[in-house]
């Protein structure tokens, strides 16, 4: 064995993981070459992380944080759906000035597996089936063509909305190659930018690293809070530094009805100097598992529905409403400096969160095992876990049928489905178009009743998309559609739209 390996296999041996070694004799030359590399960069932190890991393993389950927890105090919580007109006119003009002046940038967390939707692909390369059949990712870049002309309209300034992206080892690949064959969805190339976060091994309960292969560790991305070290790594926060940008928008990839650097959110951001902010929907129901951002002990956190007890969670305030009502979307608003602060100062106070996974791995004898129950723990950071560092936090609650509709799962679920995110966005264009004065009608020639109030659960009684590029939030609309006949199923895109507008 040559010096460098005795090395290795030494330190292995000295932090308990001598068997990742096990099949080093059977190992081609470029196998050995690759495991060896990537534990190079593991090994200052492997001995922590598998100690870490079966620590977190240990643990029971979370500790009930009822009696330390308060709901954002109401002059931090903003709100879309209770502010009168002129207010949210205001902060979307403020929102829509920053924008003009360069300073907002958006920024994708696209590094997960998605192993729920069960695609082997990037999620944001999905298409849910619209008429279109436009992917995420395409639907996102026409959002901020469409919000960086709308701001430019406005203050009569050209200006750019930088799209950060960030990847893991599992997407960096095939989004490139994505972007590329589809010209970046005609943004220009510079404006967007690509990055990969780090992966971590997972582990054993006893603290062992896993081998996926023989020659091949098991590596899953770090969570989605492992922005703070990728912005690092990748030198991202000195690109937005070099472009003047001032705002971010951080948002997760599936969530179909997710508007780009929302002049409105933003602007209220700004108008409350907040530096840091998170977008809120509504729970549905006490029991509806989603994390709810609240504080605990005076510090904003994002609280898990098992980390509180049913009564806590079923707590209503004088008006009916849940005490603890406001359900995180993963919608956040940061400035840069409060970026570079948690860069350079608490990024390594986040705590871990422990996820317990089947993970396939090859056995002592060599065999390769799908396992059926859980084997593994991965650790992960969230990127709300940073909120507890804010100085001056908002929350900011929209309405759930504008704002949220994710795709998490298959359509063999019934929740946050391909269906539930296509109905959302065609029950949310049906609306704008019927606002707008559109009247539809079927293929022969018949007129569709129009249903007033159409919550995003309901299939709209016309089927009608909209492209972003023609109209971001509804607005717009008058010029192509009132008192206009549309045949359902309707597609108003660009070429459409200056048709209509002519006739
Ligand atoms: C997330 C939120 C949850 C919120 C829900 C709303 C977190 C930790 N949880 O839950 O509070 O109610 O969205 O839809 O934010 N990602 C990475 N790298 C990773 C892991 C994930 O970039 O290592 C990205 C994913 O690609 C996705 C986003 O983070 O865009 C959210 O990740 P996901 O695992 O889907 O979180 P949820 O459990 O859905």
């Amino acid at each position: 064995m040559a010096p460098l390996e005795e090395e290795l296999r030494a330190r292995l041996e000295r932090e308990g993981q001598a068997h990742l070694l096990r099949f080093w004799a059977e190992l081609a030359p470029a196998a050995r070459r690759a495991l060896l590399d990537s534990l190079a960069p593991l090994l200052g932190e492997l001995g922590a992380h598998c100690r870490r890991a079966a620590a977190g393993a240990q643990e029971r389950g979370p500790e009930s944080l009822d009696g330390r927890l308060e709901p954002v105090p109401p002059e931090f919580l903003g709100s879309a759906c209770r502010s009168d007109p002129a207010t949210l006119q205001r902060w979307g003009e403020e929102g829509l000035h920053q924008i003009s002046q360069n300073k907002v940038a958006v920024l994708l967390l696209a590094g997960g597996q998605g192993t729920r939707l069960g695609v082997p692909y990037p999620k944001g390369m999905y298409d849910v089936g619209l008429l279109s059949h436009k992917t995420l990712y395409q639907i996102q870049a026409e959002r901020i063509r469409r919000v960086e002309q709308l701001a430019g309209e406005a203050f009569g300034a050209r200006c750019s909305v930088p799209w950060y992206i960030m990847t893991s080892e599992f997407t960096l690949g095939p989004t490139e190659k994505f972007f590329q064959e589809h010209n970046y969805f005609n943004l220009e190339r510079s404006n967007v930018v690509m990055f990969e976060q780090r992966m971590l091994p997972a582990v054993t309960f006893d603290g062992k690293v896993i081998l996926e292969e023989k020659g091949k560790i098991a590596m899953a991305p770090d969570g989605n809070g492992g922005l703070y070290r990728a912005l690092v790594d990748n030198k991202i926060l000195e690109d937005m530094e070099q472009r003047g940008v001032r705002y971010v928008h951080v948002y997760c990839v599936d969530n179909i009805l997710v508007k780009m650097a929302d002049p409105v959110f933003i602007g209220f951001c700004v108008s409350k100097g907040a530096d840091c902010g998170a977008k809120v929907v509504e729970k549905a129901y006490p029991t509806e598992p989603v994390g709810v951002v609240c504080r605990v002990d005076g510090v904003y956190q994002v609280v898990e529905y098992s980390e509180i007890s049913l009564a806590t969670a079923q707590m209503q305030n004088p008006d009916g409403r849940l005490t603890y009502s406001a359900g995180n979307i993963c919608n956040h608003f940061f400035t840069l400096a409060f970026l570079q602060a948690v860069a350079e100062k608490f990024e390594p106070q986040l705590k871990h969160h422990v996820a317990v996974k089947k993970v396939p791995f090859v056995d002592e004898g060599g065999n390769w095992v799908k396992p059926l129950k859980p084997n593994g723990i991965k650790l992960e950071k969230f990127v709300f876990d940073v909120f507890q560092f804010s100085k001056n936090f908002v929350a900011f609650e929209v309405l759930r049928e504008e704002e949220f509709s994710p795709l998490k799962n298959a359509d063999t679920a019934d929740k946050d489905t391909p269906t539930t995110a296509r109905r959302s966005l065609l029950s949310q264009h049906y609306r704008w178009a019927v606002k707008a004065g559109a009247r539809f009608v079927n293929d022969s020639g018949q007129r569709i009743p129009e249903k007033q109030s159409l919550s995003g659960d309901e299939e709209p009684p016309a089927v009608c998309e909209i492209s972003p590029l023609v109209s971001y939030f509804g607005e717009g609309l008058e010029k192509y559609l009132k008192v206009k006949e549309l045949q359902s199923p309707f597609l108003l895109d660009e070429r459409k739209a200056e048709t209509l507008a002519r006739a």
